[in-house]
């Protein structure tokens, strides 16, 4: 039996100008550029075995195998990296995250990027950090900034692209750039009622306000990213708030609603922050958590009135991390 084996350990990222909406057609390819600071101190491990003796791909999540179903697009991926080495071997994934996977950090973007170096690496192919990124944004999109560290952007798709186009993330500012911490108010343990792929495709449809998000999504991705090379830390958080409220608001004209009154809680508590002297600023995913974007100092202080939040459960404190990277060796 041949048995070729990677791990990698990747993290999460919480995107400050936010990734909603897709183009057109095949190749999961944005409609808008983001930009994300990659989460250190949460951490996705995935082992990726290619076993010549394994008919069918078996995918284990935290010690749940996932029928074939459930795994359908992690499946996609693996496919197109047996299509594109030329390999005829099943694969095996293991992969566990140190965090909760309902704490509404995107799982799936650390899980993808992970899924994506780990296939590679475990066939020995030598692919760039830019061809894995590529191969994590099919799986998911948020996944291909996830390859990388510190603050990481992802361009828009071509608008009248082909599946085969090449989309990549990349790295526009170290991990230590701007001295930053990332709260993560988590308001319920639930799983998340609408995933993001769905969310998106129907606020998309369905949203008066489609157009208006699109339009102003680029502009404000360039205003924020200016911020941010600049270190202009209340600028960035002012920005990305405002970002996340615009991208909520488009998706709760359509119906697409991810908040509970813990998210209405946690925004007042992050404002109250504000007002008492301390810049603190939110943003919220396709989920109802809350992100709370704050210096290092302010970190005891903003973690505390965030615990003493009403609807709020507990607080995840993360900070500005390191890309995708093997961690065992191929045997
Ligand atoms: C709100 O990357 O999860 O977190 O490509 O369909 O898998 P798919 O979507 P996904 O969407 C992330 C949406 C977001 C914003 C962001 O991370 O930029």
């Amino acid at each position: 039996m041949n048995v070729r084996e990677a791990v990698v350990v990747a993290h999460p990222n919480v995107a400050l100008s936010k990734y909603w909406g897709k183009r057109e057609g095949e190749g999961n390819f944005p409609a808008v550029p983001s930009l994300s600071v990659t989460l250190g101190g949460l951490t996705t491990r995935t082992r990726f075995r290619w076993r010549s003796d394994l008919a069918e791909d078996r995918v284990v999540i935290n010690g749940r195998e996932l029928t074939l179903e459930q795994a359908s697009r992690i499946v996609a991926l693996i496919d197109r990296v047996r299509r594109k080495l030329g390999l005829d071997a099943g694969a095996e994934v293991e992969s566990h995250n140190d965090f909760p996977t309902a704490s509404g950090l995107a799982s799936s973007a650390s899980g993808f990027a992970a899924l994506a170096l780990a296939s590679v690496r475990a066939a020995g192919a030598d692919w760039d950090a830019a061809q894995v990124s590529d191969l994590a944004r099919r799986g998911s999109a948020s996944a291909a900034r996830s390859v990388f560290g510190g603050v990481v952007e992802l361009d828009a798709g071509p608008t009248d692209g082909r599946v085969e186009d090449v989309l990549a993330a990349r790295t526009v500012a170290p991990a230590d750039h701007m001295p930053l911490v990332v709260l993560v108010a988590v308001t319920t343990d639930a799983v998340k009622a609408i995933g993001s792929t769905e969310g998106m495709r129907a606020t998309m449809a369905r949203s008066p306000y489609a157009e208006a998000w699109l339009e102003h999504a680029p502009v404000a991705h360039a205003t924020l990213k200016q911020a941010l090379l600049a270190r202009d830390f209340v600028r960035v958080g002012e920005l990305a708030e405002a970002n996340a409220l615009a991208m909520h608001a488009c998706a709760i004209a359509a119906g697409v609603t991810y908040w509970n009154g813990g998210t209405l809680e946690a925004l007042a508590a992050v404002r109250a922050l504000r007002d008492a002297g301390t810049p603190a600023f939110a943003t919220i995913d396709a989920g109802p958590h809350v992100k709370v974007l704050a210096r290092p100092q302010d970190a005891p202080r903003v973690k505390a009135r965030m615990e003493a939040t009403p609807g709020v459960q507990r607080v995840v404190q993360a900070t500005v991390g390191e890309g995708a990277r093997v961690e065992g060796g191929m045997s």
